[in-house]
């Protein structure tokens, strides 16, 4: 039985982690987010009710827990305002239960202005960014010259900071980009008033998650965006700009290292990419365009069309050496249903060798053949399963075939974008739920 759980996408995002951690959320005491920003996109359906979140840990939905947004997170005060006015129309209170850290890095609106302006420069080699700002938040914290939520506190020294800042920005949007300057007053302007409602918020949240630790309470760190996107491991250039691995979560909350104790990874059935890059089993035919249909693959935060394709297994080897999996979640199983026929990439051919695990460089994985098993697939709808003893024969042989070929148990199975159809076998800050689960790993 676990305390401390971190959640993470195992692929390029968009796994369906909002849903896992909505539903683990029941068992355990405060949501923690480390990393990435509003460039994250939970969707949640409860109740057959929508909520898209981007900043708030998924975990504000279930009243008894805290969120907690940690100094690893790039924080906009506009998103955020913007979210608690979104969820308290639906009576769920925010204020009480956001706690967020002094040492958050802002990002502001010269971060977006200068996202979009390098991506329309980039034209074809662009990175495909969401054009939230992320990246040129990042490089002002790594620059230290950001301005970071504890400077909210004191609007001297905010208003000194911001027109330093806003110097230059203004001077490389002007001058690099012949792109639109703004302005700084009307930003400063809108920074005091998001003060007011940030400032009682705030807090040492590393010293508020050791306390948690010492009275035995539950954490689940919520990882955002996915393993592949991670700015040292990930298909870099096309990365997002923070640390999406398991070591996140260590950095961006200040929570240390031996005190984690189990890493929940989340696959979808198959793999999506959103942006650019490389993607070796990308489908560009009907089995793609019939998976991106059933699976409604659009990005929750730009609306784009998410590139689809068959699971792929090197990758996964990857993703469970760098974040030390204890075991996964696969999201989307139904969207397999009616099948002939379901490829699994389990080599890749680069040239004349044979990998099973990918090249580090971009430019070798675009390179990449993969090399598939075929499995046959299963007629009958798998849609809202609870047990997985009721799943499909083959449904159940591909689970546990991907099972043997990653070497990680699939603890959990979900079967609907409803938070009650997921099967599952072992819940990591409970246990064992069903022996079912092929634990032996
Ligand atoms: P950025 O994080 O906006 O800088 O975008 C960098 C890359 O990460 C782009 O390929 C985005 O599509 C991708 N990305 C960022 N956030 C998410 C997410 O939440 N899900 C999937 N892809 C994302």
């Amino acid at each position: 039985m676990a305390h401390n759980v971190i959640i993470l996408g195992a692929q390029w995002g968009d796994e369906g982690k909002g849903k896992i951690v909505d539903l683990l959320t029941k068992s355990c005491h405060g949501v923690v987010r480390f990393q990435g920003g509003h460039n994250a996109g939970h969707t949640l359906v409860i109740a057959e009710k929508k909520v898209v979140l981007h900043l708030i840990p998924s975990g504000i939905l279930n009243e008894h827990v805290n969120c907690f947004i940690g100094n690893g997170v790039v924080l906009s005060p506009q998103a955020l305002l913007k979210e608690i006015a979104e969820l308290e129309k639906m009576d769920i209170d925010c204020k009480n239960r956001l706690h967020i850290s002094f040492a958050c890095s802002l990002l502001l609106p010269y971060h977006a202005a200068i996202d979009k302006a390098r991506e329309k420069v980039l034209d074809k080699n662009k990175i495909g960014t969401t054009g939230r700002g992320i990246g040129p938040a990042y490089e002002d914290k790594v620059a230290r010259r950001g301005i970071r939520a504890g400077d909210l506190l004191n609007p001297k020294t905010l208003k000194a900071k911001l027109k330093a800042l806003a110097d230059y920005h203004n001077f490389i949007l002007k001058n690099y980009y012949q792109a639109e300057t703004l302005n700084a007053d009307n930003i400063l302007a809108d920074l005091l008033i998001a003060a007011e409602t940030i400032k009682p918020m705030l807090s040492d949240v590393a010293t508020e998650l050791d306390t948690y630790r010492l009275n035995y309470k539950k954490l689940l760190f919520e990882g955002a965006q996915g393993t592949f996107l991670d700015i040292d491991h990930g298909t870099y250039p096309f990365v997002t700009s923070s640390n999406t691995t398991a070591g996140g979560a260590i950095t961006g909350s200040g929570f240390g290292p031996l005190y984690f104790d189990y890493v929940l990874g989340i696959v979808k059935a198959y793999t999506t990419r959103v942006g650019s890059g490389p993607f070796p089993t990308e489908l560009q035919d009907e089995i793609g365009k019939r998976i991106s249909e059933r699976g409604h693959e659009v990005g929750a935060t730009t609306g784009r069309a998410r590139r689809c394709g068959w699971f792929d297994a090197v990758a996964i080897r990857r993703a469970k050496q760098l974040n030390s999996f204890s075991s996964l979640a696969m999201m989307k199983i139904d969207v397999l249903d009616g099948m002939e026929k379901i490829k699994v990439c389990v080599a890749y051919k680069h040239g004349k060798k044979e990998l099973l695990l990918p090249p580090q460089s971009s430019e070798e994985l675009a390179n990449c053949e993969p090399i598939y098993e075929e499995l046959p697939g299963w007629q009958e709808s798998t849609y809202g399963i609870k047990e997985f003893s009721q799943l499909p024969e083959n449904a159940q042989n591909y689970i546990h075939y991907l099972e043997d070929i990653i070497n990680t148990p699939i603890t959990i199975i979900s079967t609907s974008p409803e938070r009650d159809d997921t099967i599952v076998l072992d819940n990591p800050f409970i246990g064992s739920v069903n022996t079912e689960s092929v634990l032996y790993f």
